[in-house]
């Protein structure tokens, strides 16, 4: 199964501020739903926990190291790869079969390794934040799709897909500089 990241960056690499996003995107959640709907999605305990509930339609597959946490409705992992072979088996089966992580900032740490395609919205802000969107290479990456969209602020909806071979070489990863 494919493995993607989902995430909304802002263009000083933040994706979170006190434990939720620094903005409110109506057609972002729309896109979110669209593209994981169906798909297993794996999270941090964290977005799991800022998100307040499973999000219906799609396995959820939460990371973390507590042994006695049980969430209802989701599934638990304590380890990213056990997340990945979980998710691997609850899969959808069909032709699409893809694994969405969705965040945040520790797990697309992680996920930076093995994903083939990034879901980006690229917010045009700068807001305060305390979880950043690891650094990349992005030489290992190209544009596949860009659909700009106004607003206040305004963003644009891109897909990138890794270079064919690149996967599984070092990550260029830095903590928190911007994308
Ligand atoms: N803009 C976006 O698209 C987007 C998307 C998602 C999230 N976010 C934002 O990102 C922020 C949260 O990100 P975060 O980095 O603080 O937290 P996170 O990645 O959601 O969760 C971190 C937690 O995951 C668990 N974990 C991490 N690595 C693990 C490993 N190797 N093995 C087992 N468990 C592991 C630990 O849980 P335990 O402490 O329970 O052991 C850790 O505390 C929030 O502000 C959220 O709103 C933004």
């Amino acid at each position: 199964m494919r493995v993607s990241i989902i995430v909304a960056i802002a263009e000083n690499g933040v994706i979170g501020r006190g434990g939720g996003l620094p903005w409110r995107l109506s057609e972002d959640l729309k896109r979110f739903k669209e593209l994981t709907m169906g798909k297993p999605i794996v999270m941090g305990r964290k977005t799991f926990q800022s998100i307040g509930k499973p999000l219906p339609g799609r396995p959820n597959i939460v990371i973390t190291r507590d042994k006695s946490f049980h969430p209802e409705g989701a599934h638990v992992a304590h380890g990213f790869e056990e997340a990945l072979e979980t998710a691997a088996e609850l899969g959808t089966g069909g032709n699409e079969d893809e694994i969405m992580i969705i965040g945040g900032a520790e797990i697309y740490r992680l996920a930076l390794a093995v994903a083939e395609r990034m879901y980006l919205t690229k917010v045009h802000d700068t807001p305060k934040g305390d979880a950043y969107f690891p650094d990349y290479d992005r030489a290992r990456w190209r544009e596949v799709s860009r659909d700009s969209r106004s607003g206040r602020p305004a963003y644009d909806f891109v897909v990138l897909e890794r270079v064919r071979g690149a996967i599984n070489e070092n990550q260029e990863m830095h903590g928190e500089a911007a994308p």
